[in-house]
């Protein structure tokens, strides 16, 4: 499932909407029932309306009724690994378990695993408000 899950995040390289940046980020997101959401950044002409593939590829999941994920793929077009950014970790967070993966690759092909989680130690949920 990884290498499949990496092949979908580089093939949404090619999706990527980044004319500002041109700097190309694709995902690909595992879900519980074994489905797999894709997603690219998007970019605007008012820069902070961008959207982050993970983003992408999360709300495209959720809207389809899907609310566990169990992995994420993450590809760029640079030699440093994508990490998600802030706002992404707390996002997917929201849709995670300590068992979800993380993978990553970069342009030269090298790859990278870890586990979500530890891109977001104690991280904020729902439930610890109650
Ligand atoms: N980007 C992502 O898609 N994911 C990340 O985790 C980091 C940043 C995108 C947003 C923007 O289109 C470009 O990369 C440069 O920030």
């Amino acid at each position: 499932m990884k290498e499949i899950l990496l092949k979908k995040a580089v093939e949404m390289l090619e999706m990527s909407y980044s004319p500002y940046s041109n700097y190309r980020v694709g995902a690909a997101i595992l879900t519980e029932s074994g489905k797999i959401y894709t997603g690219c950044n998007i970019e605007n002409a008012s820069y902070g309306a961008t959207i982050c593939a993970e983003r992408t590829a999360a709300v495209k999941a959720v809207s389809e009724g899907e609310k566990k994920f169990k992995a994420i793929a993450i590809a760029c077009s640079g030699n440093t690994f994508a990490y998600p950014c802030g706002i992404c970790r707390q996002f997917l967070y929201e849709f995670s378990d300590s068992e979800m993966k993380l993978y990553l690759i970069k342009a030269d092909g090298e790859t990278a695993e870890t586990y979500f989680e530890q891109t977001l130690p104690n991280g904020f949920r729902g439930s610890d408000m109650e």
